[in-house]
Parts: structure tokens; C-alpha cells; sequence
């Protein structure tokens, strides 16, 4: 079997280990794959957004399976592409990756189906945005509506912070062209959950719910980043939780974009916030989460590349259940100084030898190796040690020893990864 990882992140570093451990004899390729990819794979040079390039090569190399890691290629029309050419792809056509594409158009989606979240307005001239945000009054959320890399969303805590926010991608250049459009939401306060589920376009399949810590700094202060480290399980999360997200959120998500003509395969990731109201949909994504899935992953006992095959060769996933291992997995991000600023590449990077075992595992996000072989940063996110272990204390140990024995020039990570279940965990015992 041949398979195609499109992307080059940590994410990917995680779909390629566990697609390596599922089909040990497969032949395995991926975009500019970074170090740690590189050692599982065969590099393909093309960027992930460059699909007439991908569609070639995948033609000619007689893929039997692509799987899309990125949004961008997704948003592109990648998937719609490969289908046409009878391409086996794993994820949502471009309409339905407007569920994470254009937030209006969700956020329009949620509405006409009554799907629980944030009430909301969309804008695309800055004086009408700022009426409505003078008389919504703070704190309240300005959103560029279409993909910003997870930083087009601004939690405003003033009415003055709003909207400079919504004036700068409305009358400025913020956010380019994703900007252009601008989703001004109410402030939700709860806890936010991360869940996943594999779609056939009718039926979905769920994975472990995770929870991600965007924040830059411990206790989650500071900017948002991409994510600094995430935990699975989610003991908020409990079997009846899990149903209300399914038969409030996923399922009527599901029917509504099969009704709209865009109908849902692919995974669909749901951010979900638990409100004193119930849940209630932060974002939708039309992909994998970034580091979620260094958490996920590594739990899934059960066969990855069955769950996207299914899926990719348009069959059912109703007769599939995901086995998870039990026990719980964190991961600790190591990221650049001054990310998610601005950050300098190219600093040496020092991986103990050893320090992997069954139960530790570095995945590589921002690196590539030197002309001398060496190891050297090339992005904000560095690395994801993900730990797995009996509790989510105890693999949080584990994953911050990890971190901390990584020497990374001028690197940092948050020490605090799973804060949040330690507190709950230690105030039920
Ligand atoms: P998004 O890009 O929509 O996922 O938003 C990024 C982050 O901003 C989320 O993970 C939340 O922490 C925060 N956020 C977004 N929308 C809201 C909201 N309506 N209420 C509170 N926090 C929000
Ligand atoms: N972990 C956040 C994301 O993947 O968008």
C-alpha cells in the first residue's frame, strides 16, 4: 500500500508514526516532510497547497490512499480534485471545509439549523461593526471570518479593543483578505473541549476528547498560539456529555451540510465550550488538531489508516469503533523564543539518546536536519513530547521531563500542561 501524508507539521508527524505502526510494510511519502518525518518516509517536494503539483504526483505514483493534514489544501479544493480522478483522499471537499474556511458561512450554518453557539453578527463595512459592538458591549469576540492560522480570533475585554479589532481588518489590512469579512460573537465563558469525528458524510465515529492549551504562557495567560501542549482524555467529558455533543452539535452539523449539498468526510473537529447553557460550538475545523492529535493518537489502539480508508473509499464507518488503550497521554509543545511572535530559525537542537520509549515519543513539528547531519529548528513549534501513562498526572510527569531534558537553543514550553485535570482529578479524591 502507498500513502501520501500532505503536510509537514506535528500533527503529521503523528498520522506518519501511527500509520508506520499500523502497516509496518506500507510505503509511506509526505510533503517537505520535517526530520522526524523524514525518518519514516520518502520526501516529496511540493508544497501542501500546491495541488495540480500533488495530483500529479499521486497519479503517477499510484497512491492508494492521500491523507490532508493542513486546512489550506482543503479550503483549495484538494479533495475535490482527487475524487474527480478516482484518487483515494482522506478529507471534506472544498464546500464542506467552508466550515472552517468562511466562519460567517458556519456561523450562518449554525443558525439556520439551530446548532448551539456564540450569538453573532457578520460585517463587512467597519462602521457597522462598530455600532453593533457599542451596543453588544464588551467583553465580546471579533473574528476574521476566513483562515487566519488559529490567530483570527480576538477576545476583547473592552468595547474600545473591539473595535480597533474589527476596524483594523475592516478599513485595515489585518488578516489580509481573510479579514474582509468579520464575525463579532458574545463572549462564552466555560471550559473548552476538543472532540474529533471521523465522518462518511453521514455517520460519525469518535475519537478520544482532548483538551489543547493555546495559550503562550502557564495558567493559560498571554497570546494564543497554535496550541502548547494538550491532554486525552477529558474526564469533564462524560458519556452523557459526549451524547449531547452528538445528538446537539455533531449530528444536526452532519445532516445540515448533507442538506446544503456539502455533505461531511473527512474529521471533523469540533472546539466545543461547556456553558452553564450546555455545549456550545466555539469553531468547527475540517481537519485534525495541532497538537491534539500527538495526544490522540499514540492512545489508539485500533487501526488509523482502516478508519481514513473507509472514509477515503467512500464506504460507511457505521460498523467501525476506535479501541483506545486506557490510561491518558499529554504533550508538552517546545517552542521557539519570542513564538508566537516573531522567532529566529536555525538554532541546534539536542535530543538525548534514549529518551524514547514505548511510552515517549518526540514528534517533530519545525525542524530539519543541518548539511552536517545535525538538528536544527525551522518554525515556531519545535517539538511534541507526548507522554502516555495510568493518569493524566502521571504522563504529564513524564511528558515534562521529557521537554526539559531537550536542549532547544533559546527554547521554551509550559510546565503546566493538564492543569486543568489535575485540579479537577485532585478535587475528587
Ligand atoms: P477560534 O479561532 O474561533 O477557535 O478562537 C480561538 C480561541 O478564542 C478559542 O479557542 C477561545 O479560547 C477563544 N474564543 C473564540 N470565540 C470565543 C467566544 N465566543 N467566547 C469566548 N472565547 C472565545
Ligand atoms: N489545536 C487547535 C487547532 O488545531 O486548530
Amino acid at each position: 500500500m502507498r500513502i501520501l501524508i500532505v503536510g509537514n507539521g506535528g500533527r503529521e508527524h503523528a498520522l506518519l508514526w501511527k500509520i508506520r505502526r499500523d502497516e509496518p510494510a506500507a510505503e509511506l511519502f509526505a510533503t517537505r516532510p520535517n526530520a522526524g518525518m523524514a525518518a519514516l518516509c520518502t520526501g516529496v517536494d511540493l508544497s501542501p497547497t500546491d495541488v495540480d503539483g500533488l495530483l500529479e504526483w499521486a497519479g503517477e505514483h499510484g497512491m492508494d490512499l492521500t491523507i490532508v493534514g493542513p486546512e489550506a489544501p482543503l479550503a483549495a479544493g484538494i479533495v475535490d480534485r482527487f475524487q474527480e480522478a478516482g484518487l483515494a483522499i482522506f478529507g471534506p471537499t472544498a464546500a464542506a471545509a467552508r466550515i472552517e474556511a468562511s466562519k460567517a458561512w458556519a456561523k450562518g450554518l449554525m443558525s439556520r439549523w439551530g446548532i448551539p453557539t456564540a450569538a453573532y453578527e457578520t460585517f463587512t463595512e467597519a462602521e457597522a461593526a462598530e455600532g453593533y459592538i457599542r451596543h453588544a458591549g464588551a467583553p465580546v469576540v471579533v473574528k476574521a471570518s476566513g483562515l487566519a492560522a488559529g490567530k483570527g480570533a480576538i477576545v476583547c475585554a473592552t468595547v474600545e479593543e473591539a473595535v480597533e479589532a474589527a476596524r483594523g481588518m475592516l478599513a485595515g489590512d489585518d488578516f489580509g483578505g481573510a479579514g474582509d469579512t468579520v464575525v463579532v460573537e458574545e463572549f462564552m465563558e466555560g471550559e473548552e473541549l476538543s472532540i474529533f469525528a471521523v465522518c462518511d458524510g453521514t455517520v460519525a465515529v469518535y475519537l478520544l476528547p482532548s483538551q489543547d492549551h493555546k495559550a503562550v504562557g502557564e495558567g493559560d495567560t498571554g497570546p494564543n498560539t497554535g496550541g502548547m501542549g494538550a491532554y486525552a482524555p477529558v474526564s469533564l467529558v462524560t458519556p452523557a456529555l459526549l451524547d449531547e455533543a452528538r445528538r446537539r452539535i455533531f449530528e444536526p452539523t452532519l445532516a445540515a451540510l448533507a442538506d446544503e449539498g456539502a455533505p461531511f468526510t473527512g474529521l471533523l473537529y469540533g472546539g466545543l465550550m461547556k456553558t452553564d447553557e450546555g455545549l456550545k460550538v466555539v469553531e468547527f475545523n475540517c481537519r485534525f488538531g495541532d497538537p491534539e492529535t500527538q495526544v490522540i493518537l499514540p492512545l489508539l489502539k485500533s487501526s488509523l489508516v482502516e478508519l481514513l480508508r473507509t472514509v477515503a473509499d467512500g464506504r460507511s464507518v457505521e460498523e467501525l469503533t476506535p479501541v483506545f488503550r486506557e490510561g491518558a497521554a499529554v504533550t508538552t509543545v517546545i517552542a521557539s523564543g519570542g513564538y508566537p511572535g516573531s522567532y529566529e530559525k536555525g538554532k541546534a537542537i539536542t535530543i538525548p539518546d534514549g529518551l524514547e520509549d514505548d511510552d515517549l515519543t518526540v514528534f517533530h513539528a519545525g525542524t530539519r536536519r543541518t548539511s552536517e547531519g545535525g538538528l536544527e529548528t525551522a518554525g515556531g513549534r519545535v517539538l511534541a513530547v507526548t507522554a502516555v501513562g495510568a493518569s493524566v498526572s502521571e504522563a504529564a510527569e513524564r511528558s515534562r521531563a521529557g521537554a526539559a531534558a531537550i536542549d532547544v537553543d533559546g527554547a521554551f514550553f509550559r510546565r503546566d500542561i493538564g492543569w486543568r485535570e489535575r485540579a479537577r482529578t485532585q478535587e475528587s479524591t
